[in-house]
């Protein structure tokens, strides 16, 4: 175990200009980082666990600190468009299209790598994913560091993704150096990945950079990996790695309830669901939006007393459910629950992504009413 330092920045260091002293405080963390240490940082979508890129060791480091299996290649975050030259050994046009548009941002794109990148950052793959996020603080240890920053989700492989420092404590303290407190993710799901590297660009993982602005921005029908439709076969590998781990996964079976066309009949299915699964004698419980919840406390038989109910926000609001997510993932995992009912939503734009970490939580357990 390591001593873990917590270095807090101030609440608007995600909105405002960086002030001196939040400079001064990611000087240090920035310091380690250039000496080979790990750091967690708040990015606009979720915590990244940083290493220096360029170091093999580093690298291990951060699997280690994740126990991660270290097939699973790490993405390299940049703080500048001309720090991506070097890492790669070309840029298509699409990529030039979308960095143009949405860097800095919630965007990841995957490019034929260059000699520079060690094969152990990116899991001995001959590309690497690239992403220059938007979140000042962010930005800003990254330049001050002066080198490519490998970060993965702050989380212990397996636990939904760090939205907050204290997720990243409860997760982190004692396997990295420090841990810097930039306040609560805005975005709250992972960036979007866009794999340039092959014939056609393809959507390895859906995020806030939606589906529909990367088929507008390029003007073609985006082609997805297969591990964004069903369940993988256990003879087929995913694009990216990662997305065939049992990620975002709450400890209590998990079954997800969605509304073909539209939500009326989601409800009264969703309250079967819940008397099933108590009448099986299971400690059950609920993650819905509000309107939801309204409908379901409108029915005659709702158990309310009898089931644990974690209140999303509104089904309209996709930021507010995407921001909440993880959060309310792990806050299950705080509970005694059994088994977990959950609330589909639309799967336009950003909730595609929501959608994506949800059937991934249920294992593709989904009802269709
Ligand atoms: O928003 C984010 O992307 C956050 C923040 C910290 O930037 N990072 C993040 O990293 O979500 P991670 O490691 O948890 O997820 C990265 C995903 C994994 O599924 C990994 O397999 C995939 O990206 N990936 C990384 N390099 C790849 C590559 N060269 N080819 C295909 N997939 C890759
Ligand atoms: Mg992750």
């Amino acid at each position: 175990m390591m001593e873990t330092r917590i270095i807090k920045l101030n609440d608007y260091c995600r909105t405002e200009i960086l002030s001196d002293a939040d400079r001064e405080k990611l000087k240090e963390a920035a310091e380690i980082l250039k000496e080979g240490g790990l750091v967690a940082f708040p990015t606009e979508t979720v915590y990244g666990l940083g290493g220096n890129a360029l170091m093999p060791e580093a690298s291990e480091r951060i699997y280690a600190a994740k126990g991660r299996p270290s097939d699973n290649p790490l993405i390299v975050h940049i703080a500048d468009i001309k720090d991506l030259k070097p890492l790669v050994s070309e840029i298509p046009e699409a990529a030039r299209k979308m960095a143009e548009r949405y860097w800095p941002g919630p965007l990841t794109m995957v490019f034929k790598k260059s000699p520079l990148v060690p094969s152990r950052t990116t899991g001995g793959l001959d590309t690497v994913a690239v992403r220059f996020p938007v979140h000042p603080a962010a930005m800003e240890l990254i330049r001050l560091s002066g080198v490519p920053v490998a970060a993965p989700s702050a989380n212990r492989s397996g636990r939904p993704s760090t939205t907050t420092a204290a997720h990243c404590i409860e997760d982190l303290t004692g396997r990295v150096d420090a841990i810097v407190d930039g306040g609560s993710a805005d975005i709250g799901v992972e960036s979007t990945i866009l794999d340039v590297s092959g014939e056609e660009p393809q959507l390895l993982r859906p995020g806030a950079v939606t589906k529909e602005m990367i088929e507008e921005t390029l003007g073609i029908e985006l082609a997805e990996d297969a591990a964004l439709k069903g369940p993988l076969a256990a003879d087929v590998r995913p694009k990216a790695p990662g997305m065939k781990y049992r990620h975002y996964a709450p400890k209590a079976p998990m079954q997800l309830v969605m509304g073909k066309n539209g939500s009326e009949a989601v409800a009264p299915a969703i309250l079967s669901c819940l008397l099933e699964s108590i009448r099986k004698g299971r400690k059950t419980a609920l993650l819905c939006s509000e309107e939801c919840l309204r409908e379901l406390k409108a029915l005659d038989s709702f158990p309310e007393k009898d089931i644990i109910i974690k209140p999303g926000g509104s089904r309209r609001d996709q930021y507010a459910m995407a921001h909440d997510l993880f959060e309310l993932l792990r806050e299950m995992d705080e509970t005694d629950a059994e088994y977990i009912i959950a609330e589909g939503c639309s799967e336009e734009q950003l909730g595609y992504a929501v959608m994506n970490r949800l059937k991934k939580a249920a294992a593709w357990q989904i009802l269709y009413v």
